[in-house]
């Protein structure tokens, strides 16, 4: 079993195109790295497809643009039919590629606004709509070829039939000291922030029952990302 089908360009995904979900046909490897806020998965994920050449998916991008655009649009993120029409009223399209996933709503890149106090606060409300996960669902489920994905629930609702899950913990101490070095903000706050996060997420953030649990809060990145391509070569997807 090999990971293969990378591709060195980037290519566009958009509300509409054709749907494929097979998470494991012939030359196409999904590999799903799920965990809660700031567990690394996106950092390791993306190494991950670094190594492998193929490209990386954040699904949680696709919740980000959903709540910076409600915020943008100064509408009410608890209002399930008002996400959805903004949802659909904008163009917005996940260009997957080797270099890492782009946002784009009506061609405007609006990748580098996603990661903000503002949109974290609203983000998991956004999220807890069913339609809304809909939404994200059916767009990744479009992305062809091979790629890394990360998020909550790719390993169980996106990309049930994943060849290779991996599920990423530790504590919400840990995760906290990770991202205060990210952003400016204390320690505590943060921590509270992230375990305020854990609860909103809860339900979406059932581990897959056969992925392959990573504790990372003695490793460094790296020695995560070792871990995962070691579960892969062990059963030979490298
Ligand atoms: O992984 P992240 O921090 O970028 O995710 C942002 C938010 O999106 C997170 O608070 C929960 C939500 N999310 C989700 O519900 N399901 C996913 N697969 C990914 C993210």
């Amino acid at each position: 079993m090999n990971v293969q089908g990378g591709r060195g360009g980037a290519s566009m995904v958009e509300a509409g195109a054709n749907a494929d979900t097979e998470d494991r046909g012939p030359g196409r490897n999904v590999i799903t790295l799920d965990g809660p806020a700031a567990s690394g998965k996106s950092s390791a994920a993306r190494l991950v497809a670094g190594r492998l050449g193929i490209p990386f998916v954040s699904s949680g991008l696709l919740y980000r643009v959903a709540a910076y655009l409600v915020e943008e649009m100064h509408g009410d993120p608890n209002d399930e039919g008002v996400v959805v029409r903004i949802l659909t009223e904008r163009r917005v399209r996940l260009v997957p590629s080797v270099a890492g996933d782009r946002i784009l709503v009506d061609g405007r890149d609006v990748t580098a606004a996603l990661h903000t106090d503002a949109v974290d606060a609203v983000v998991s409300a956004v999220a807890r709509h069913r339609r809304v996960r809909e939404w994200v669902r059916n767009r990744l489920r479009e992305i062809p070829g091979s790629f890394v994905i990360d998020g909550r629930d790719m390993g169980t609702a996106v990309f049930p039939d994943a060849r290779h899950k991996f599920y990423l913990t530790a504590s919400a101490e840990v995760r906290a000291r990770r991202r205060v070095g990210e952003r400016s903000a204390d320690l505590a706050s943060v921590a509270d922030a992230i375990r305020r996060r854990d609860r909103l997420d809860a339900a979406q953030s059932v581990p897959a029952e056969d992925a392959v649990h990573v504790e990372t809060g003695e490793l460094t990145l790296e020695q995560v990302v070792d871990r995962v391509m070691e579960a892969l070569s062990e059963v030979g997807a490298v």
